[in-house]
């Protein structure tokens, strides 16, 4: 099974776990307790989310993430460019990742953590490569 390794923005390892492969991102860390918010529930509407995936970086991502990330860097948003970065909630664990998450529950910017999030990517992803 891949291990997920979760780091904070020192790249601290803060958890190690694994999962079954094939699960999504998003539910296996908000299922093992790894504090990261997930305002829309997992529907890629966000961004909060979203993680750095510096070692086991996907190749493929998917297209709804793709054409988010499009609009947010072509309004300046240049983070959305990074390689690594991706929406947890459009991300399936096939092999071992570290993973950093960027939004971290903060009663003043966020007053909960998100909607629940299902075992499915939403909505059906259509793969395309990365870049
Ligand atoms: S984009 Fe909102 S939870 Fe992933």
């Amino acid at each position: 099974m891949p291990k997920i390794t979760v780091v904070d923005f020192m790249r601290n390892v803060e958890k190690e776990f694994e999962v079954e492969k094939g699960t999504k991102l998003l539910k296996a860390l908000i299922d093992h307790g790894v504090d990261i918010i997930h305002e829309c529930g997992g529907k890629a509407k966000c961004t909060t989310c979203r993680v750095s995936i510096d070692e086991g970086t996907p190749k493929k991502e998917t297209q709804r993430q793709k054409e988010f990330f499009k609009k947010l860097v072509d309004r300046g948003n240049s983070i959305f460019s990074a390689q690594q970065v991706f929406l947890s909630c459009q991300v399936l664990v096939e092999e071992d990742m570290m993973v950093c998450p960027s939004e971290r529950f903060n009663r003043v910017i966020h007053d909960s953590m998100g909607k629940d999030t299902g075992d499915e990517i939403t909505p059906e992803p259509v793969w395309v490569d990365r870049f």
